[in-house]
């Protein structure tokens, strides 16, 4: 397997990963990947479905912790810090890799605890008017705050599903991440919903690094400055998104994208 260098866009790297492999049990998922997540870019995952996206997430902030069986191995960096190091503290960690799933997954809490819960688990407020502040500008941020700045007491789960999806990102961004992943975020919602949601992200890489899986083609070209394709657990290739879509260097990649696979 040859890996391909992306073109340099001049951004400096964020996370990397170098031979990384994942196994759930003895069974390999991802298989000595290596790749450069750079900041403030979206870096856009795809390939057929058990490739392991999905997978590839999750080692970015540790949530294959939780996951009975599952061994990582090879190294992963933030800021060129290992994260896999045993000094790390892995709620820190969570809370500067945020992560946003393929369901909006509110808590069963009102609109405003929703977003007040992290800044306050993780102290980053001590008062009232400070969480007032850090609510709305997270509202804001995630294009959410003219819709629900009259119901902040109502349920997260009252809002409609892109709401939802808009709620989980305020979430995330409330306790002030620098890395944002998010799995198929738009799966569940209508193409309006989704509409919105690719534009949020884009306006959101001002701020912060985004890595975003999809299944979506046609999304990852709209979204991402640059795309990792995945097959049967190998990192095929990454580039440019631009180029990957219109001139890929592997022929796998060139099969996945022109729908003769996937
Ligand atoms: N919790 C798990 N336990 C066992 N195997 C898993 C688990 N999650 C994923 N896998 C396996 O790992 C491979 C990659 O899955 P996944 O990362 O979910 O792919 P994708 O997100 O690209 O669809 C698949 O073969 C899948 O069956
Ligand atoms: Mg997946």
């Amino acid at each position: 397997m040859t890996l391909h260098a992306a073109k340099s866009t001049g951004k400096p790297t964020k996370m990397k990963a170098v031979d990384v492999e994942v196994f759930y049990g003895e069974k390999p998922a991802l298989k000595k990947v290596a790749l450069d997540v750079h900041e403030n870019e979206v870096t856009a995952l795809i390939g057929p479905s058990g490739c392991g996206k999905s997978t590839f997430l999750r080692t970015l902030n540790r949530m294959n912790d939780v996951i009975e069986g599952c061994r990582v191995k090879g190294q992963i960096t933030l800021d060129n810090q290992d994260i896999y190091d045993p000094s790390i503290d892995v709620v820190q960690l969570r809370a500067r890799v945020g992560m946003v799933f393929q369901k909006p997954n509110p808590f069963p809490k009102s609109i405003y605890d929703n977003v007040a819960y992290g800044p306050r688990i993780h102290g980053l407020v001590r008062t009232k008017e400070e969480t007032d502040e850090v609510v709305q500008r997270s509202l804001e941020r995630a294009g959410l705050h003219k819709e629900v700045k009259d119901r902040l007491h109502e349920s997260g789960t009252s809002l409609s599903g892109g709401q939802q999806q808009r709620l989980c990102i305020a979430r995330a961004i409330a306790v002030d991440p620098e890395v944002i992943l998010m799995d198929e975020p738009c799966s569940a919602l209508d193409p309006i919903a989704t509409a919105r949601i690719e534009e949020l992200i884009d306006e959101l890489r001002t701020n912060y690094t985004i890595v975003i899986v999809t299944h979506s083609m046609q999304q990852a070209a709209r979204v991402s400055q640059r795309t990792a394709f995945f097959h049967l657990g190998d990192l095929v290739e990454v580039g440019d998104t631009a180029q990957i879509f219109t001139n890929p260097s592997d022929e796998r990649t060139q099969g996945y994208i022109t729908g003769r696979f996937g």
